[in-house]
């Protein structure tokens, strides 16, 4: 059985007091703590190996770019894809998704894009830039109250001028896995492309995107364990290899002229300017890291947290919790009749325990509710039972303050 004390040593951060309590951190969902093995990578590489990838022929720029070009294909085994020249890497999942918005040759005026309402911000606000610059429509596949993404909408939904189709593997705010198999088949019927948002999918059940057969995947490192500033776009290669470059600059060129430019195979034609390579190391770190454990057992460990906090909290006069899917990922969302989810987040703090409020950047999720915000917390690996008690006690606690 997975045992998170055995873990929490390897979290240095986990070990903070705050306003003199011990740190619950129950925010993962926004970024997830990192272990010793990747700061100790970041340092070793910033005090032993920093150079400039792809660009000297000097020993550390070797070495650097040997463990950039490492840890590219670490990630392509990591997610199943099949070369490692659709494996890019961005500043983050949103940097991803711009990328293919803005390179959205396939979309012109009278297409559409179809969403779902589950989507955070950055799946939102790129595919609405696409559409105003290409005169395109936004369409919405909607969720029921429950959270379940509404499939069988799709029919009435996508049509012969759908060209893209983005859905989250895992709601950020509702923790629902969409039936991504509904979606995509749908979508690839009728010759649209799909974009999975794998922002919290990856952190709760991974992704092997060959067997999901998306044509793009996108997430962050600083969700799964790595820093901040590395992401990850995947694309099949047919498509990254027709679409033109999102971003100009160093290291995605072939040859320029003022003339014409001409621009560097794949992965590279995407990655311009110098890339996060200490984070993409990093990133490769985190991998490792977490491929020692059963990725089963973890999410064993961390539904059965989620089911503790849920218990606990609906035990509690007037609060909602959103999103209650069967097979949804660790977050419990909620809120509490008649008191504003900052008051209890700032309660909740004092006491050491660390969650989101808010809108949480999915302003859509609240307002299929009729509300401005809901309070979230958001399992890791590395929480324990104990913290989840104390979540709930410090809600109990926040109500009986606010007066209710
Ligand atoms: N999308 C991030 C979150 O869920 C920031 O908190």
């Amino acid at each position: 059985m997975f045992d998170p004390y055995k873990i929490r040593d390897d979290f240095p951060i986990l070990s903070t007091t705050v306003y003199g309590r011990p740190l619950a951190y129950l925010d993962s969902g926004a970024t997830a703590q990192k272990p010793r093995c990747v700061i100790d990578k970041v340092a070793e590489l910033m005090t032993c190996s920093n150079a400039n990838i792809h660009r000297g022929v000097h020993h550390l720029s070797e070495r650097m770019t040997s463990e950039y070009e490492r840890a590219r294909e670490r990630v392509r085994e990591f997610i199943g894809a099949r070369s490692s020249e659709e494996v890019i890497f961005t500043s983050g999942a949103t940097a991803a998704v711009n990328t293919v918005a803005w390179s959205a040759r396939y979309l012109a005026a009278g297409d559409n894009i179809l969403l779902s309402e589950m989507e955070h911000h950055s799946d939102i606000v790129p595919w609405q830039l696409a559409a105003e610059r290409h005169g395109a429509q936004i369409r919405v596949l909607p969720f029921d109250d429950d959270g379940r993404l509404m499939t069988e909408l799709l029919p009435e939904l996508i049509d012969s001028r759908t060209r893209m189709v983005a859905v989250t593997q895992a709601s950020n705010t509702l923790g629902t896995r969409p039936d991504l198999d509904a979606v995509i088949s749908a979508a690839h019927a009728a010759g649209a492309v799909v974009l999975v948002d794998g922002c919290q999918g990856i952190v709760h059940g991974g992704a092997d995107v060959t067997e999901l057969g998306c044509d793009f995947y996108v997430f962050s490192g600083h969700k799964l364990y790595a820093p901040t500033g590395i992401g990850v776009l995947y694309g099949r290669r047919e498509l990254l290899e027709s679409m033109p470059p999102f971003m100009g600059g160093g290291d995605m060129v072939d040859k320029v002229t003022f003339e014409r430019t001409t621009y560097a195979p794949l992965p590279l034609k995407y990655e311009a300017g110098t890339s996060d390579f200490i984070g993409a190391a990093a990133l490769a770190t985190a991998m490792d890291y977490l491929s020692q454990f059963d990725a089963a057992e973890i999410e064993h460990h961390e539904h059965g947290l989620m089911m503790r906090a849920e218990e606990g909290l609906r035990r509690i006069d007037g609060l909602r919790i959103y999103g209650s899917c069967p097979d949804k990922c660790p977050i419990v969302s909620f809120d509490v009749e008649g008191i504003h989810n900052y008051d209890i987040g700032m309660i909740l703090d004092k006491l050491g325990v660390a969650v989101r409020t808010g809108h949480h950047c999915a302003a859509p999720v609240m307002d299929h509710y009729g509300i401005s915000g809901m309070c979230r917390a958001s399992i890791a690996m590395y929480n324990t039972a104990e913290e989840i008690d104390r979540l709930v006690e410090g809600v109990a606690r926040a109500v009986r303050m606010l007066g209710r």
